[in-house]
């Protein structure tokens, strides 16, 4: 019988010896990441939870963890073996796996968390990683200093340096053994960062964010969310982000979508011991209960009633298992969110299960006032929770580095519907991130002059637009090419030429977030961002049928269609040549609109790019294939995402406009300071150039260099460091973590050239 019929999972297998220690991303939403980091016991998929055994009271058995619940790693207290000298002894004779009946990952604590709760450690800072060396663990942890929340900024400061000054010797001692860097600095943003540059210049495999536990004890979420955004930016990306002793399900989805990689937990079995539940909107009492909050595996067969009736030792077993089984379908649950993109959309409903966590998620949301970030403008919010939670904290304005760093890690477009959240909803990175991307980028074409420069505001109603509006778009396209069409969707304006991007058409929700009565000051500080402040707003409600009359006439009425008479308003004479040059001039406004927006191309360009362009036309009327006048295919909007996918022959056509250098290195400069700089270059070494050429994957440790307006899920173009063109693809990263990963695809190459050109 195998092992897995038995009801046993094999043991582990070492990784590759040259992984071993190595970081590598497979999923990522936004700054949320799911990943494979390599050990000599086997891949840990992350996120993870490390349930903490205490060698001593084992309430549920290792080896069961790794059979039943398919649990990969845990962590073990190395200051506790060390001090019992029978542990210490078995430890040292036959090693940590032997002793506490575990053949997947182990990470050992070193003696830190002992010496916050009893005052003092014996142990020295080489002997504790000495030891975990000689036990054969695979993470250890370096002995750190522990901050609490209650110390002076003078006392912390000096626990900082204190860390970073064994750091080295730590690493030293480790030798080949994986190494925890504990991040310290207590509720000082500024000690934060300091704690992060200094470890993250050692060799450390992953760091912990230390000092944390007192502050969930007391439900300072808040400070938790401050503590890692003000530490996690610092941090090399390629090592994985460890929330030392945050073992709530409660907190894994916004952690998670924070950047936070590895768990802890203790808390399945001490809440269990004290009779009390964990669920992923907080904690419930045995004693209470007359159902189960969540049915889960190990209490399918009995009620809260008769698991009171067992003996304690019995009853702990069996909460500590139902804590267990939760927090893992919470974990499984947020690596799933992941994989759909809708992590975010997970934190933001947990949000609401604790005053604090919800406090804490308002003040990472209260993003800072910076032109064309916010959807709704803060002022307008007088009213709302956010509006309350900035006031109530001045500091915010120095916070927006975090915020930009959460915001330019996100893709867009991305594939999949908006659910509306109410005000949460302007607020999701991903869509703070298509707001800026499409007012910074657009631009209108210079203004005729001809009277025919106005804005005409289409709103009241949900997409496609297409169908209702192409016909008019065509006659007003001939009739007054200088007006500007934008259409009123619950997440801003947007030009007409857009009427099918994700995020802006993909809105679910109640009818009334399409009927909401256009407020001009809004409209107003909207066309702002587009550069269009200037022009007269002319409304048009899409509600209802005869949607072609009703804007004819509200044009006509506004005085922009002078030539037409009232009652052939409805239907403006249009002969076939007319209609289908300015069926063109549509189609063509839409193609280039987009290279502009998602390709990064200088407009002016674009609209060369297209300017006798042809198209083919689908089924449905939509465009597949851009053709340029030399009869290239050069691009294809996409219909899932309203998106655009650049062909090998757009690419070249790209790469030859480029005018800045080749980049070398890795800047990290902030994406948007590089509008119509085209599709970001990624430049790899020769190794890589014959496979790029082939459509095969760039993977990391080939790149040399990229733009800094690189970012996860944009089309980029694949140079060699002649700058010669080899491929194009799609992006898994920024800039930064280009400079850093060794192991997993860095581009997903699209297309390659064969040949030089
Ligand atoms: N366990 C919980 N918090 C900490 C910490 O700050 N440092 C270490 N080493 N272990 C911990």
């Amino acid at each position: 019988m195998s092992a897995w019929q038995e009801g046993r999972r094999s043991d582990a297998e070492p990784c590759r010896e040259q992984d071993i220690g190595l970081f590598e991303i497979t999923n990522r939403d936004g700054r949320a990441r799911l990943g494979r980091l390599h050990t000599k016991h086997g891949i840990l998929e992350t996120p993870a939870l490390l349930p903490v055994i205490n060698p001593n009271i084992r309430t549920i058995e290792p080896r069961e963890m790794w059979d039943r619940y398919g649990i990969s790693a845990l962590i073990t207290n190395s200051y506790i073996i060390w001090k019992h000298d029978n542990l210490k002894q078995q430890a040292i004779r036959d090693g940590v796996h032997s002793l506490i009946d575990y053949p997947g990952v182990i990470m050992t604590d070193s003696g830190t968390f002992q010496s916050y709760i009893y005052g003092d450690v014996e142990v020295g800072v080489e002997e504790i990683v000495e030891f975990q060396n000689s036990i054969g663990v695979d993470i250890a942890t370096m002995l750190d200093v522990f901050t609490r929340p209650d110390m002076s900024e003078s006392e912390v400061k000096s626990a900082v340096m204190e860390t970073a000054e064994r750091a080295a010797i730590s690493i030293q001692t480790a030798k080949d053994t994986m190494l925890n860097g504990p991040i310290q600095g207590g509720v000082f943003k500024d000690l934060r960062i300091l704690s992060a540059k200094k470890m993250a210049k050692h060799d450390f495999s992953i760091h912990p964010i230390g000092g944390i536990v007192p502050i969930m004890e007391k439900h300072m979420y808040k400070d938790y969310v401050k503590i890692m955004l003000s530490t996690l930016p610092y941090l090399p990306p390629n090592r994985p982000v460890h929330m030392f002793g945050c073992g709530h399900p409660m907190l894994f989805p916004m952690s998670i979508a924070l950047g936070a990689d590895l768990f802890d937990s203790a808390a399945y079995a001490l809440f269990a011991k004290d009779g009390r539940l964990l669920t992923p909107w907080g904690t419930e009492k045995l004693a209470e209960l007359v159902d189960w909050p969540i049915t889960m595996p190990c209490v399918a067969y009995t009620s809260p009633n008769e698991v009171r009736g067992l003996d304690s030792e019995e009853q702990v077993k069996i909460l500590a298992r139902y804590n267990l089984e939760v927090t893992l379908t919470e974990l499984a649950r947020c690596k799933q969110a992941v994989r759909d993109g809708t992590i975010w959309r997970l934190a933001e409903r947990r949000s609401h299960q604790h005053p604090a966590l919800r406090e804490a998620f308002l003040w990472i949301t209260t993003s800072p006032n910076k032109a064309g970030l916010s959807v709704v403008d803060l002022e307008e919010l007088a009213m709302t929770d956010r509006a309350a939670a900035r006031e109530r904290d001045n500091t915010r304005g120095s916070w927006e580095n975090s915020w930009d760093w959460i915001v330019s890690a996100q893709e867009s477009p991305k594939k999949g519907g908006v659910s509306w959240g109410g005000d949460d909803t302007y607020f999701r990175p991903h869509i703070v991130e298509a707001r800026r991307q499409l007012t910074s980028r657009w631009k209108t074409p210079e203004p005729k002059g001809n009277g025919s420069d106005d804005v005409l505001i289409l709103h009241g109603r949900p997409g496609p637009w297409r169908e209702r509006c192409s016909d008019l778009m065509t006659r007003l396209t001939h009739h007054a090419e200088g007006m500007e069409v934008m259409i009123m969707t619950p997440l801003g304006l947007i030009p007409y030429s857009m009427e099918d991007l994700n995020p802006f058409s993909h809105v679910s929700g109640p009818s009334w977030i399409w009927r909401r009565k256009p407020d001009l000051p809004w409209i107003r500080r909207e066309l702002e961002r587009f550069e269009l402040g200037d022009r007269r707003i002319i409304l048009c409600d899409l509600e209802g049928d005869g949607i072609q009359a009703r804007c004819m006439n509200t044009l006509v009425e506004a005085g922009v269609l002078k030539a037409i008479n009232d009652e052939n308003a409805s239907d403006i004479p249009l002969d076939t040549e007319g209609r289908s040059i300015a069926i063109d001039k549509v189609r063509r406004r839409h193609v280039s609109d987009k290279m502009t927006v998602l390709l990064n191309v200088e407009h002016s360009l674009a609209r060369e790019l297209l300017q006798d362009a042809t198209f083919v036309i689908n089924r449905q009327g939509r465009i597949k294939n851009a053709i340029s006048s030399s009869g290239k295919h050069i691009a294809s909007p996409r219909l899932t995402d309203g998106g655009i996918s650049l062909t090998t022959d757009g690419a070249i056509e790209l790469h030859s406009h480029r005018r800045r250098k080749i980049p070398t290195g890795f800047d990290t400069t902030q994406a948007w300071n590089f509008i119509g700089e085209g599709p970001a270059w990624v430049v790899v070494d020769d190794d890589a150039e014959p496979f790029v050429r082939k459509g095969r994957n760039v993977f990391h440790g080939f790149v040399l260099a990229a733009d800094p307006w690189i970012t996860p899920g944009r089309t980029c173009l694949i140079v060699n460091q002649k700058g010669e063109l080899l491929g194009h693809g799609l992006s898994n990263c920024c800039s930064e973590e280009f400079a850093v990963f060794k192991k997993g695809i860095a581009i997903k190459t699209r297309d390659g050239l064969r040949e030089a050109n």
